[in-house]
């Protein structure tokens, strides 16, 4: 399973691989300095920082997706947000020391692997619309 950044992962997209790039390098970053690496609030930080990054990631894709028409584009969204409601409730736990504390590095796990999964299938799904089109090469 890939969990780096990989020439296979590009858009072909310049701004747009750079933020997926960015996105998987926090995201194994989180793996790695889970606890007892790191305390609760650093985790909890870096956290925060990738729902940002995810926001605005995912904000300038559905803007992009919804400027090509992109058939799929609504189920694409829906991803997006469950992807976001994960890294919330992550986030969430970590504020309230909940039960998924105990499942944290299996949850950091699925996390990294669902955005490489995400990038892999919908973003790449984009991407050959994209080039279909014309509109990349
Ligand atoms: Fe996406
Ligand atoms: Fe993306």
């Amino acid at each position: 399973m890939l969990t780096t950044w990989s020439p296979k992962l590009s858009m072909g997209f310049t701004g747009v691989d750079t933020e997926h790039r960015e996105l998987l390098e926090l995201a194994s970053h989180i793996l790695v300095q889970q606890p007892p690496s790191s305390s609760l609030h650093e985790q909890r930080a870096l956290f925060e920082r990738l729902e940002a990054h995810l926001s605005r990631h995912f904000a300038i894709e559905e803007e992009l997706m919804a400027v090509a028409v992109f058939p799929s584009q609504w189920e694409h969204r829906t991803e997006h947000a469950r992807l976001v409601d994960f890294v919330g409730s992550l986030r969430h736990e970590l504020q309230t020391g909940g039960p998924a504390l105990d499942l944290l590095s299996i949850s950091n796990r699925l996390l990294l692997s669902w955005v490489v999964t995400h990038i892999n299938t919908y973003d790449l799904a984009f991407a050959e619309f994209l080039r279909r089109a014309g509109t990349i090469q």
